[in-house]
């Protein structure tokens, strides 16, 4: 369009991000960076302080190996990860990040990160692998120490507010990225010898539970849109596990997380006839085994035990917060004022943890009188979300680290840069790279300094700009643009701006996109359950959404962002659609239930499920990976 101005930025390594992946990326890019001299470039959507899925802060962080403690090693969290994901991971990557994430822990305490301690110095735990923060500004902590490390004697730029729409290619080799501001009238085109993708998951891909009034509300932040799947399957990149989707159990209405519940005040959940479903229905997991009897039982089954009840009609679940502080506090008992003291820290750490972390609930709590040491909360299953730094594991099949292969694996798993996609030039960390789950934000940040450090190696080994014909560039500046074009043309049609016969907007857009994936891809209102016919509608139905995604309307730069994390949220949609259709069987009942094919198949399943987008063909080819025990 005649009134944006075209802004060419010409770098060395291109993060693209800038939550905990792309921070860890940008502190360990700038040390390698400066000593080959090299420029670094950070772009997020939005401001770095507190953008993200950190955004509002977190009460602990939840990988924290301990590996100089000598009480886990890199084996142990292998086969925690391995077991909680129903036998499918990728050990070289869980273990290249369980080997690095204590360092980056450390990190953060230096840069001023509170994290608890107990009388004796040593940190508090939450659980085996978590520690206890006092994090509500753990994300302006991480950034400030990338913005130094980068901004340090003008090694580096950060864009801020600038939104990332899709890859800039020089024939197979990722040359770089296009996007636009969301405050000026600017088109972004950034050329770059080697690009990091750390965009984050995706979010409001299915209807979400809050609706109306509530919307917007999620678990994980609606501003992670699948950006990083889109941006890496445009490329030609293989995606692995995008079937294995996240539900996680939340505080329900708010979304608060259930671990500080579950592991440091040891809360026992119980359905309306105060019967434990982990008790109860102990015996189903047998129908799962042998992941069935692993310790802790993974995520999907502790979910699906409690589905089990709710579709019975045993619902609402309880977390018994009043039951699990008395008890903390009945060891006090015998001292009054000891008992006292206890209650009342129990009682702010309640707080706290909701406080740092998922505010909403805390004021949700308020709104509705609850005092969790005297009233349970109500829990529920939240709609499925896309994230490979958590329990769910969707994300790039990238390239794991050489010395950390064994026998085939080193066929299949190792190409070269660690963390390198199948597209030269293009790494991925955090949510971005697939199978290698329960990183979170800790061990995104480690994976993001591990995939910058390669990414900075590649540079130095292919230290050539890269060649982007000015056509295509002009071409995608043209099509990111469209949106708003559209709805100049067509505005004056109709005297509601909202409904047009010649476009559609973002908002109606997505709800089409919520509807079909709730009802035919087993969202909440279907109990997370589909088949092969309704997949298969689920894909015609796409294919329409497609055909009007051409037709987005925006009319200001917000709602163009808008129109284009939507069509993100829609690619995120088919590679899921299609993989869970492929893969024949239930694994991860609890995440989803294919009902015609209701068993786990280990024999024939028991493989990673990948998918690739051909950018040249428009086809996708399915195709399943070996899985290689590397630490048995
Ligand atoms: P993010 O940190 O989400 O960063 C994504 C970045 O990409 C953001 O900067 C975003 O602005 C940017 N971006 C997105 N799209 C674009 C685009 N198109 N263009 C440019 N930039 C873009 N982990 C723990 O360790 N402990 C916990 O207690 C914990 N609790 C959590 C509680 C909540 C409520 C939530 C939401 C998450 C929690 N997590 C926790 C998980 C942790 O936050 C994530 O695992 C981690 O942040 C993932 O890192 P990431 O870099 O991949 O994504
Ligand atoms: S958070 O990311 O929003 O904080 P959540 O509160 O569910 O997630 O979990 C925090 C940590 O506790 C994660 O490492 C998760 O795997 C673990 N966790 C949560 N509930 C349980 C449970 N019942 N048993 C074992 N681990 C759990």
């Amino acid at each position: 369009m005649a009134n944006f101005e075209t802004v060419i930025v010409e770098t060395d390594l291109l993060i693209l991000g800038g939550g905990m992946a792309a921070c860890g990326a940008a502190v360990e890019a700038a040390h390698w960076a400066k000593q080959n001299g090299l420029k670094v470039t950070l772009v997020d959507k939005a401001a770095m302080d507190r953008s993200g899925a950190v955004a509002m802060g977190l009460s602990a962080i939840n990988q924290y190996v301990g590996l100089k403690d000598g009480t886990n090693s890199v084996k142990d969290y292998v086969d925690y990860v391995r077991n909680d994901l129903m036998g499918v991971t990728r050990e070289d990557l869980v273990a290249n990040i369980a080997r690095h994430v204590d360092s980056t822990v450390h990190l953060f305490e230096k840069w001023g990160l509170p994290i608890w301690k107990d009388a004796e110095g040593k940190y508090v735990h939450e659980g085996r692998w978590q520690l206890m923060i006092n994090g509500e500004s753990y994300k302006v902590v991480v950034s400030e120490a990338a913005k130094n490390a980068l901004l340090k004697d003008s090694l580096g730029e950060i864009f801020e507010r600038v939104f990332i729409v899709g890859p800039l290619m020089d024939g197979d080799r990722c040359a770089g990225a296009v996007g636009f501001s969301i405050r000026e009238n600017k088109v972004y085109v950034f050329k770059a010898k080697a690009t990091l993708a750390a965009m984050g998951g995706a979010v409001h891909v299915f209807k979400p539970r809050s609706s109306g009034e509530g919307m917007g509300r999620a678990w994980y932040p609606p501003w992670n849109s699948g950006s990083s799947a889109y941006f890496t399957m445009k490329a030609g990149a293989e995606m692995t596990c995008q079937e294995v989707r996240f539900i996680p159990v939340r505080f329900k209405d708010a979304y608060g997380p259930v671990g500080a519940w579950f592991l440091l005040f040891k809360s026992r959940a119980t359905n309306a006839m105060d019967g434990n479903y982990m008790v109860e229905r102990k015996a189903e997991l047998d129908n799962w085994l042998p992941y069935g009897r692993v310790k802790p039982v993974p995520a999907n089954l502790r979910n699906y035990l409690g589905m089990l009840d709710i579709m019975e009609g045993k619902g609402p679940l309880f977390m018994r917060t009043e039951e699990a502080i008395q008890k903390i506090a009945e060891t006090y008992k015998d001292d009054p004022k000891a008992y006292k003291k206890k209650m009342k820290d129990l009682e702010s750490e309640a707080w706290e943890d909701f406080l740092d972390m998922t505010i909403s609930q805390a004021l949700l709590w308020a709104g509705t009188n609850v005092q969790p040491e005297e009233k349970s909360s109500e829990i529920a299953p939240a709609e499925p979300y896309f994230i490979g730094s958590h329990s769910g594991a969707s994300g790039a099949w990238v390239s794991g680290p050489e010395d950390l292969q064994s026998g085939d694996s080193k066929n299949e798993y190792c190409w070269g840069y660690t963390n390198m996609s199948t597209v030269k030039g293009l790494f991925c960390a955090g949510d971005a790279s697939g199978a290698s789950s329960h990183k979170f934000s800790s061990g995104s940040h480690a994976e993001g300094r591990i995939a910058a450090k390669a990414a900075i190696k590649f540079i130095v080994d292919n230290n050539t700009a890269p060649n982007v014909d000015q056509a295509a560039v002009d071409a995608v500046a043209a099509e990111i643009l469209k949106p708003l074009e559209i709805y100049e043309t067509h505005k004056g049609e109709t005297t509601d701006p909202e409904i047009n016969p010649n476009y559609i907007r973002p908002r109606m857009f997505m709800f089409r996109l919520q509807k079909i994936m709730d009802e035919y891809a087993g969202g909440v209102s279907s109990q997370f359950t589909t088949n092969k016919a309704q997949l298969e509608r689920a894909l015609e139905l796409l294919e329409f959404l497609k055909e009007d995604s051409k037709k987005l309307a925006a009319p200001n730069l917000h709602e163009l962002m808008r129109c284009w994390e939507n069509i993100h949220r829609m690619w995120q949609a088919e590679a899921h659609v299609r993989t869970v259709l492929f893969r024949d069987e239930t694994r991860w009942p609890g995440y989803y239930f294919r009902a015609d094919k209701p068993k786990m198949d280990e024999e024939k399943w028991h493989v990673f499920a990948n998918c690739r987008f051909d950018p040249s063909t428009g086809d996708w080819e399915m195709r399943t990976r070996p899985i290689h025990r590397i630490f048995a």
